[in-house]
């Protein structure tokens, strides 16, 4: 993992929900900031899993918040935030607005109130609007951050394309049109379509949202602008992605499937995490333990504990043979295995714990 971060601005943490994105995420800025640097955290995890894995029971706020640690005293620093999607939202539409009534007509506007924080892909890319805004912001050198739990783990990375393609999109284009002819204002009654759409949805969030369209007109550039620079930044070599997993096959698969999708679409992995890997006590094998347990006497507690030891080393070697492709694929040098501690992971000693393994 030291190498994953050596001269990186932005670390990724991704992977399927449950794997330990957060957590890991919480590792690495931990880590970070105890080498020297400047760190924020951010997570868009509406369970508040980092405010739990970093100690903090008030949890995170949408701004960034210092974290005080005696064990980060003389080090470098630790942020940490958690997504607010709509206020980032707001921020994004006054960013690209013309002007503060522009601004202002919108964040009023109630369809965008509704989507704001609701549409689908919404807040995926709010998340890689903040992770730009974090990389620009000079109290931080580098920014950790812990992928939304999204369906599909790829959302996060689509965003600012998906946004882009809406953008092209007829019916956005149509929305947008009367405000380029030069109509000031557009009647449902004028367009047979909409009067369509009115009749189906209520001609109230059908007035709704074509005020909010032609609200939006003269932004259309800054956004799709913007989603170009969330892209590159995303490509940046400083940008690192870390993939985490557990060891199950299931999920083994599934983190193969992403780390192509990855691959494919232009990015590298700068390291694989194996969460929660079972100890196998020892050098022993699941059938050393069973053939123990056969000899030692009928009912004893040896023979219950032997035969206990057998099903850990089950568990430990069927992960073995699950991990083996995903270790043959990434390459030994990339992959980094951190085992199932007995507890949650919610407080800094756990983290310190975590953070031996992986970075030894
Ligand atoms: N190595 C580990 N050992 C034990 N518990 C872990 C470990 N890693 C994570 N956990 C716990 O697993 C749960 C899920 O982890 P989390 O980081 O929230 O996953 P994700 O963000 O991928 O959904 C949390 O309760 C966390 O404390
Ligand atoms: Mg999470």
């Amino acid at each position: 993992m030291a190498t994953a971060l050596d001269g990186a601005e932005v670390v990724v943490c991704c992977g399927s929900g449950g794997v330990g994105k957060t957590t890991m995420a919480a590792v690495t800025g931990l880590h970070a900031a105890a080498a020297g640097r400047r760190v924020v955290v951010v997570t868009i995890d509406p369970a508040r899993r980092l405010a739990d894995a970093l100690g903090l029971p008030d949890g995170l706020r949408g701004e960034p918040q210092r974290i005080e640690r005696s064990e980060l005293e003389g080090a470098g620093e630790l942020w940490a935030m958690m997504l607010d999607t709509p206020a980032m939202f707001d921020r994004v539409v006054r960013s690209h607005a013309t002007d503060a009534e522009q601004a202002e007509r919108i964040i009023a506007n109630r369809f965008y109130r509704n989507i704001a924080g609701a549409l689908s892909g919404t807040q995926e890319y709010m998340a890689s609007e903040a992770l730009y805004e974090l990389h620009g912001d000079p109290r931080f050198d580098l920014v950790v951050v812990d992928t939304p739990p999204s369906r599909n783990a790829l959302d996060f990375l689509e965003a600012p394309g998906v946004l882009t393609r809406f953008l092209d999109h007829p019916v956005f284009k149509l929305l947008m049109m009367p405000t380029r002819t030069g109509f000031r204002v557009l009647t449902a009654a004028s367009q047979p379509l909409l009067r369509a759409i009115g009749r189906i949805v209520g001609s109230d969030v059908l007035a709704d949202t074509v005020a909010f369209f032609q609200a939006f007109a003269g932004m259309e550039s800054g956004f799709r602008d913007r989603a170009a620079a969330v892209t590159a930044l995303l490509h940046d070599p400083t940008t690192r992605f870390v993939l985490v997993t557990g060891p199950q096959r299931d999920s083994i698969t599934e983190a193969a499937w992403f780390a192509d999708q990855l691959h494919h679409q232009g990015f590298g992995v700068a390291a694989t995490v194996v969460n929660r890997v079972h100890p196998r006590f020892g050098s022993g094998t699941a059938a050393d333990a069973s053939a123990r347990a056969a000899s030692a006497p009928v009912g004893s507690d040896a023979a219950a504990l032997w035969r206990n030891l057998a099903e850990l080393r089950t568990v430990a070697e069927s992960e073995r043979v699950a991990l083996a492709p995903l270790a043959e694929r990434v390459g030994d040098e990339l992959l980094v295995e951190v085992p199932l501690l007995p507890t949650d992971v919610h407080d800094l000693d756990a983290l310190t714990h975590l953070a031996r393994h992986l970075f030894p």
